[in-house]
């Protein structure tokens, strides 16, 4: 067992570091070790980072500065560095923090047992290697959530997006075999759980390389079949990647829940080919089309990068044009930013800040007002809601539609984990506030 007794971890990004941290914590408690909700009394903390936008290394950077603090009341404590952050810096972390102990990378984790135990001496220990057997792995993961659970499928990113910094950090695809997935999944149907969703940069590509003829909706049609598991999530899908079987897959299944997260970026062909997606505004109306065409109820959302380099005012009107046509149920929206190592950099015309924050403000106006609107739509109706937990603003209970919308609604605590038929009776932008049907 490690001399590490206690650790408490900070995370930043997206679903996929969530999860991670949930495996490191796993790998951690497996060691003996008891995750703190209170970083004052750790004997470690980890920082599992993100670097997506410019913005999230910002946030991690601050925090790091503060826990610098607790290290000189509690100088036994060690600070690691986890994920994409770790990745990208790996020892340069040191120069700009040199009392950081350990650094790991997103594809380490699994060997992180022996990178405690080593971390015996006083020099600090870095590992970003990669495991090329990572996808092979069974990680020991402790679960956040009792009624829903994220799995990974795959790891990595073949896309290269001029903007993004994934595919350095988080490397080439590579999909996790059948078996193993299934099996953790069949895992968590016995202890409860109800709610998977199948984790990955870009699952439609699931099983390329892995010389298996399961593909992703092929996997979508074994996952259906595990009794106790009641719905289906998937992210991240890419437009190009989205096939007709996969469509039809959606279509059929009872347990794949009608919504869909598929990041446009952009209206505008131009901006799309120098984004290198792979695909034109028309393609992805095509695909909205079949979708809505097979999957009547599906809740569409997607992603929105303003201000990439490049963008004028003709293309920034194009893509909120594209926001009235498709009417999706929510978007996220992120300003153009620069990430080192990609090619986007290189790119003639950069946006002013002043022009991407005014386009970003524009863009979440637009759609604020078609989400209140498609919210509005569920007044009066009945849905499906699993309830998870409790409200955000506390006094009720909190759940989820099957395409994804969050239900408040007064219920018993003994009902989370359950699914419940609700009529909806008012929308927010945020949420629909239901009653539970007699
Ligand atoms: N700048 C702004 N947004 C980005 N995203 C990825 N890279 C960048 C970047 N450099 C956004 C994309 C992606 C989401 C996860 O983050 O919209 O779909
Ligand atoms: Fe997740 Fe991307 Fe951030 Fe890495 S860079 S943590 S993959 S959002």
């Amino acid at each position: 067992m490690s001399s590490m007794k206690s650790f408490h971890i900070i995370t930043f990004g997206c679903q996929m570091n969530e999860h991670d941290s949930e495996r490191i914590t796993g790998i951690l408690e497996g060691q003996g070790c008891i995750s703190t909700p209170d970083p004052v009394n750790a004997d470690m903390i980890i920082l599992n980072t993100c670097s997506i936008r410019e913005k999230a290394e910002q946030k991690f950077y601050s925090e790091l500065g503060r826990l610098r603090k607790l290290k000189d009341v509690n100088p036994g404590l060690k600070i690691a560095v986890a994920g994409c952050i770790a990745q990208q810096e790996g020892a340069g972390i040191l120069s700009r923090a040199p009392y950081v102990d350990i650094v790991f990378g997103p594809s380490d984790i699994a060997r992180l047992s022996n990178t405690v135990e080593r971390k015996s001496g006083s020099s600090p220990f870095i590992d970003t290697a990669g495991d090329p057997e990572y996808h092979r792995k069974r990680i020991p993961t402790s679960r956040v959530d009792k009624v829903k659970a994220w799995v990974s499928i795959m790891y990595g990113c073949d896309n290269f997006c001029t903007y993004c910094v994934v595919p350095y950090l988080r490397g080439r695809e590579r999909s996790r075999p059948h078996e193993n997935i299934l099996q953790e999944i069949k895992e968590l149907a016995q202890k409860g759980y109800k709610e998977i969703t199948l984790l990955g940069q870009n699952v439609n590509s699931y099983g390329k390389g892995l010389g298996r003829d399961v593909d992703f909706p092929a996997l979508l049609r074994m996952v259906n079949e595990i009794s106790g598991i009641e719905r289906v999530r998937f992210v991240t899908s890419h437009p190009r990647d989205l096939s007709d079987d996969l469509i039809a897959a959606m279509r059929e299944l009872p347990k794949v829940c009608e919504a869909l997260h598929l990041p446009i970026q952009s209206g505008s062909d131009r901006i799309l080919s120098s984004m290198n997606r792979k695909y034109s505004q028309k393609d992805y109306l095509e695909i909205v089309k079949k979708l809505r065409r097979s999957v009547p109820d599906i809740s569409l959302t997607t992603d929105i990068i303003v201000g990439f380099p490049g963008e004028n005012e003709e293309d920034f009107e194009i893509t909120l044009n594209l926001l009235e046509e498709v009417q999706f149920d929510s978007i996220f929206a992120f300003k153009y930013s620069k990430r080192p190592g990609t090619s986007a950099l290189k790119l003639a015309n950069h946006i002013r800040e002043q022009v991407k924050e005014a386009r970003l403000t524009q863009v979440l106006a637009v759609q604020k007002t078609i989400t209140l609107e498609k919210n509005k739509t569920y007044v009066g109706t009945k849905q499906e809601i699993l309830i998870d937990g409790f409200s955000k603003r506390g006094g009720k209970m909190s759940g989820r539609t099957r395409s994804n919308k969050v239900v408040n609604v007064e219920a018993s605590a003994d009902l989370i984990g359950s699914v419940s038929d609700v009529t909806i009776i008012s929308a927010g932008v945020n949420s629909l506030t239901g009653m539970i049907c007699a």
